[in-house]
C-alpha cells in the first residue's frame, strides 16, 4: 500500500490543490482571453478556490466539475460566502464522461487532474475536454512532466508517490493534438519554489520537506486519520519518501508546465 500526496492532501485542509497556486492561476487569467461573456469549464474544480477566482477576477461564467461530492459543497459554500453564486456553479460528475454537450464552453481549464492515478485515462480527460469547447475555444491544462531519464521501477514509483502520471511535455502534447487541440503555449513551472506555492506564502529552503506545506495543527488532524486508515507502515514510509520526491524535482528528473491549446 502507498499513500500518494493526493491522498494526504484530501485529507488536509489545503485548499489550493495544485504547484504553482495562485500564481499559475493568475498566469493563466492573464494568457487565456478571460471576459464576462466568456463561459468557463473547470474540470475537477476541488474546493471551487480557481473558479471563484476566474469569477471574480474576470466576471466569466463558470461551471465546476468535480468527482469529490464533499468538495463540491465546500465549493458552493465558498461561491455563496464570496458573493458569486450568480456567477458559478459546481456539479458533481466524471471527468472521463463529462455530463455536457459538444461545443458549449469558451473556455475548459483542467488545473492538475489529467494525469491522475485514481483517474487513470489522460487521453480519454483531454478528449472529453476537446469535446465540450467550442471550436476556436481554448484548453488549458497543467501537468507534472518527466525532464529527465530514471529506470521505469524509479518513475513507478514516483508517480504512485505523486499521486499522479507525469509524461513528457511532448507526450502532452501529442495527447493534446490526439484529442483535436493545436498547442499554443507551453510554460515551464517547475521547481520546488513553485511546487510550494500550493500553500500561498510557503518559500523553498534546502532544508524544506514536502510536510512544510501543512500546518502543525493539520498534521496533528490528519496522522492520526492517516494510521487509522492505512496503519504504520505505509505512514512511515511516506515519510521516509520525502527525500526522494524532492531529488527529483531538486535534480531536473519532474517539472510541472502549462500547456494551452486551441481547438481548431
Ligand atoms: C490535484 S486536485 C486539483 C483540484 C483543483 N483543480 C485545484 O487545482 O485546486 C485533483 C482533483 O481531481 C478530482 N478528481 C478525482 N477523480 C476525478 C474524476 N474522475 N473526475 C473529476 N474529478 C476528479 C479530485 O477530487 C480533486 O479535487
Amino acid at each position: 500500500m502507498i499513500i500518494s500526496a493526493e491522498d494526504v492532501l484530501e485529507m488536509s485542509g489545503v485548499e489550493t490543490l495544485h504547484p504553482g497556486g495562485f500564481d499559475l492561476s493568475k498566469r493563466i487569467g492573464e494568457v487565456v482571453n478571460f471576459s464576462p461573456s466568456t463561459r468557463v469549464l473547470d474540470v475537477s474544480s476541488g474546493k471551487g478556490v480557481f473558479a471563484c477566482l476566474y469569477a471574480r477576477e474576470f466576471g466569466s461564467r463558470i461551471t465546476g466539475l468535480e468527482f469529490n461530492p464533499r468538495f463540491v459543497d465546500l465549493a458552493e459554500k465558498r461561491a455563496q460566502e464570496e458573493g458569486l453564486a450568480d456567477k458559478v456553479d459546481f456539479k458533481v460528475g466524471d471527468s472521463r464522461k463529462l455530463p455536457f454537450q459538444d461545443n458549449q464552453f469558451d473556455v475548459v481549464v483542467n488545473e492538475c487532474a489529467v494525469g491522475l492515478i485514481a483517474i487513470n485515462a489522460p487521453q480519454r480527460v483531454l478528449d472529453e475536454m476537446v469535446r465540450v469547447t467550442k471550436p476556436g475555444g481554448t484548453i488549458v491544462i497543467h501537468e507534472s512532466t518527466w525532464l529527465k531519464p530514471l529506470s521505469a521501477e524509479e518513475r513507478r514509483e514516483a508517480s504512485l508517490r505523486f499521486g499522479t502520471m507525469p509524461y513528457s511535455v511532448e507526450e502532452w502534447k501529442q495527447m493534446l493534438i490526439k484529442a483535436g487541440a493545436i498547442p499554443k503555449i507551453v510554460e515551464d513551472w517547475s521547481g520546488m519554489e513553485n511546487a510550494l506555492k500550493i500553500r500561498p506564502g510557503l518559500k523553498w529552503s534546502p532544508n524544506s520537506t514536502p510536510a512544510d506545506i501543512f500546518t502543525t495543527r493539520e498534521k496533528l488532524n490528519f496522522i492520526p486519520r492517516l494510521l487509522s486508515k492505512y496503519g504504520i507502515g505505509p505512514v512511515l514510509e511516506l515519510i521516509r519518501s520525502q527525500k526522494r520526491l524532492i531529488r527529483y524535482q531538486t535534480e531536473g528528473y519532474a517539472g510541472y508546465s502549462l500547456i494551452v491549446a486551441s481547438k481548431g
